[in-house]
């Protein structure tokens, strides 16, 4: 019987400083003249209650939203954080319940509000939680209206304050839902299935909470369906429940020769559960085993495999951190197709749709907390991730924070220690971790003489010629099983090689942040080019990042800083920069060049090979032009105009290089394999001027994604087009935002229809409003304009 009512569409929006003592005090049962009076009696919420005409002409947003994504990016705003502004606001939305809703539970979940929410329902103040990444629900069923009247749930929101060192944004950025259940009902997030991938034996335990005033027998049944939907098996049990309180009622059952989950083939079961006959709520989960070996690394099922991980903040070009879930499945997608089979959720609760959508698509998932601590607030931030996401099969770790300066101290031991034991006692199936930094080993000293230790070491930033201390570590710590947590770190920008005069900040106020220190390559610096030679004091180059990895067995696997460009930190140079450039996609989600390395090793059995500079330097010719060619073939020969410039063994985990004199044409790789047989081709050629625009469409349930080139006549790519394109959007479909991944541009994103091309590319996403054709139309001033359906 639980019945889900997304609450995502047409909410009244308002910044807080627009709120008036009378909007606040309206209704309220004692107000005097100015004075809003909400906390002395219950109830006297003003803007909470539905019917406040002076929130009539509020604007209306949907779910999810950020409202920092709609500002103008300033320098007055701090460039860590992206550059935009935060601010406060409200967010208010009337729902309604019939006369028989009376006597249900009625539930509201929040996936997570940025940040410091209070909620308010129909006056009543219901709850506040500080964190903006956790997940929250509340029981409202005492304070609602049924029949005629209106009810209302008020939030408020403040980003003024931030969590991290980057772009959060701001609001209610991720799904909302009220939850009609019965008197007697499974909590949110309620259900805890173990599953033993060995057996196939089930122990489930479910928390149930009565709104009786009556002690009350509960009988509950549990039906498992495969993943063809067949029952499978069943159990059932009662639970006398107390009144006004919750009791756990637990099942064991089994299943014959589970199907296993994997990277390759994530299969997933359901759970079922009904309370005395009615539909009482429903639960993915897989079988999988996983373990961690101190000196073979990481083993899914039994089968040891490196885990290829990227960590990755939330925000996506266009949108913001308004993700939409079936934007997150994209993102993840894009991931899975450059051999990434792992994500770390840096450094927050993730959006549980991210979650939904690594299980299903098969991506691991090492899932960590914001802040360690031993407040309640933080504490119970930990319990509710856990028991919000210890269903998750793709969940293979829980990351206990990242790089906290009293890693090294007593407080942290004593941190550390308790959340751990708050982990185990809530998950003792999942191993925890730590992204430890600085001079790890010292530290780790300091851990082991207090007698305390994460299961699984994590190592942030030491490869090159500081990865001896992973072999350090491992000789004096040979049980511990270590993984990289946190990797890399350079910085490239799609399409900007540095023989290209254009697109360096005209000011660099931070350049000195890290001195010289972050250009390697001194003969460029200034530019955070294409083919990397940028990097932060702690980076490491691609290549010996993930050698490093490859070469010791004990090593777990590597997270790369980072999966997808984000906004703020803006590293190395701050204003007039927004988005950061450590990604190995852009923010949109094109590739970068350096994607086509991971994409080369992470995948070596499917033949891939990508060379770079774009072939258009007529300024340059007969100069020499340095040409970077990321494959996974045996050897590659390089041809210009059909002129063979040599064939090269390609160094496994690397890249190869040639000079070329420039000349126009084209300028062609081809990949061999060990017999001498040409596997895999690939060309560049020069483009003439820009006259048409291609069009390609991603549609992913109710998004669609629209990548859009600038192309000359041939169909070639125009590597420095920059025309401003319009999109006009006809059907049922509304623009969501647009991008281009310049990590320079201050073009407003949110809701727009207009985006500069950025070195050739941008992209639109639009969320569908209704079935039928949408079609997509772009245009620009010198260009031949184009269309799709979709
Ligand atoms: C790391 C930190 C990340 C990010 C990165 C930038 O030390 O954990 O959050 O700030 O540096 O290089």
């Amino acid at each position: 019987m639980n019945e889900i009512i997304p609450l995502c569409k047409d909410w009244l929006f308002g910044f807080a400083e627009n709120v008036t003592a009378e909007m606040m005090a309206y209704g309220n049962s004692i107000f005097f003249n100015d004075e809003t009076r909400i906390w002395q009696k219950a109830g006297n919420h003003g803007l909470s209650k539905a019917g406040n005409p002076q929130t009539a002409q509020w604007d209306k947003v949907n779910i999810p939203d950020d409202f920092v994504i709609r500002g103008s990016f300033s320098s007055d705003a701090n460039w860590k954080t992206g550059s935009l502004k935060g601010g406060q606001a409200w967010y208010l939305k009337d729902f309604e319940l019939e006369d028989e809703d009376f006597g249900k539970s009625i539930i509201i979940e929040f996936d997570g509000v940025y940040r410091n929410s209070q909620i308010f329902v129909n006056g009543h103040f219901i709850g506040r939680r500080l964190s903006g990444y956790s997940s929250f629900a509340y029981d409202i069923t005492d304070v609602c209206q049924y029949g005629k009247e209106l009810n209302r749930v008020a939030v408020f929101a403040d980003a003024t304050e931030s969590e991290q060192w980057s772009y959060e944004g701001g609001g209610i950025y991720r799904e909302v839902r009220l939850v009609k259940k019965a008197p007697v009902y499974i909590t949110s997030w309620g259900i805890d299935i173990k599953p033993d991938a060995q057996t196939g034996e089930l122990h489930i335990d479910v928390t149930l909470c009565s709104n009786l005033y009556d002690e009350t027998n509960a009988r509950v049944s549990c039906r498992i369906a495969g993943p063809d939907g067949e029952v499978v098996a069943w159990a059932e049990n009662s639970q006398m429940v107390e009144a006004r309180a919750s009791a756990v009622v637990g099942f064991e059952c089994k299943i014959k020769n589970p199907c296993l989950w994997s990277v390759e083939k994530p299969t997933l079961y359901t759970a079922e559960f009904y309370i005395n006959e009615l539909g009482a709520g429903i639960e993915n989960f897989g079988f999988r085993s996983i373990e961690f070996d101190s000196q073979t690394g990481f083993y899914l099922n039994g089968i040891n495999m490196k885990l290829k991980g990227v960590c990755c903040h939330q925000d996506h070009g266009g949108v913001g951190i308004a993700v939409p879930p079936a934007l997150q499945e994209w993102r993840i997608k894009r991931l899975k197709e450059l051999g990434c089979n792992a994500i770390r959720t840096s450094h927050n609760m993730p959006d549980p749709a991210l979650l939904d959508a690594c299980d299903r698509l098969g991506m691991l998932v090492m899932d960590e907390i914001r802040l360690p601590g031993c407040a309640e607030e933080l504490k119970r931030d930990l319990c509710d991730l856990v028991k919000r996401d210890r269903n998750h099969p793709s969940v293979i770790l829980w990351s206990l924070g990242n790089e906290e300066p009293l890693q090294n101290q007593i407080t942290g031991v004593n941190l550390f220690r308790s959340m751990q034991q708050i982990v185990k006692k809530l998950d003792p199936s999942r191993p925890t971790t730590y992204a430890q930094n600085g001079l790890w080993i010292d530290d780790i000293d300091f851990h082991e003489e207090h007698n305390f230790h994460f299961d699984v070491f994590g190592a942030n930033y030491r490869s090159g010629q500081k990865s001896e201390n992973y072999d350090l570590m491992h000789e004096k710590y040979p049980n511990w099983p270590m993984l990289g947590t946190e990797t890399f770190g350079g910085m490239s920008t799609r399409g900007l090689y540095e023989m290209d005069k254009s697109n360096i900040p005209l000011e660099y106020p931070l350049s000195d942040i890290f001195g010289d220190e972050c250009w390697r390559d001194k003969e460029h610096k200034w530019y955070a080019s294409a083919y990397g030679g940028t990097f932060t004091p702690w980076g490491y180059e691609i290549e010996e990042t993930w050698s490093d990895c490859v070469k010791r067995p004990f090593m777990a696997g590597t997270f790369i800083w980072t999966g997808f460009d984000y906004r703020g930190e803006t590293l190395p140079y701050g204003w007039p920069a927004v988005i950061t450039r450590f990604g190995v996609l852009d923010i949109c989600g094109f590739y970068k060049e350096i994607a086509h390395y991971l994409r080369s090793w992470w995948r070596p059995e499917e033949p891939h090979i990508f060379i770079m500079p774009h072939w258009n330097w007529h300024e340059r010719a007969g100069e020499d032009i340095r040409v970077w060619c990321y494959s996974n073939s045996n050897q590659v020969e390089l041809f210009l105009n059909g002129e063979s410039l040599g064939r090269k063994d390609m160094p496994k985990n690397y890249r190869l290089e040639w000079m070329v004199p420039y000349v126009a044409g084209e300028l062609k790789a081809v990949g061999y394999d060990p017999n001498g047989s040409e596997v895999v081709s690939t060309a560049r050629r020069t483009a003439s001027v820009p006259v048409k625009i291609s069009l390609e469409k991603n549609t992913l349930k109710d998004i669609i994604i629209v990548n859009t080139r600038v192309e000359d006549s041939f169909g070639e790519l125009c590597p420095r087009a920059d025309d401003q394109i319009i999109f006009k959007v006809t059907g049922p479909a509304e623009i969501l935002g647009a991008g281009n991944g310049n990590p320079l541009s201050h073009e407003p994103e949110r809701f727009s229809n207009k985006r500069h091309a950025y070195h050739g590319l941008c992209q639109i996403i639009l969320q569908r409003t209704g079935a039928g054709d949408v079609t997509v139309e772009a245009s620009a001033l010198k260009l031949k304009s184009s269309r799709i359906e979709v």
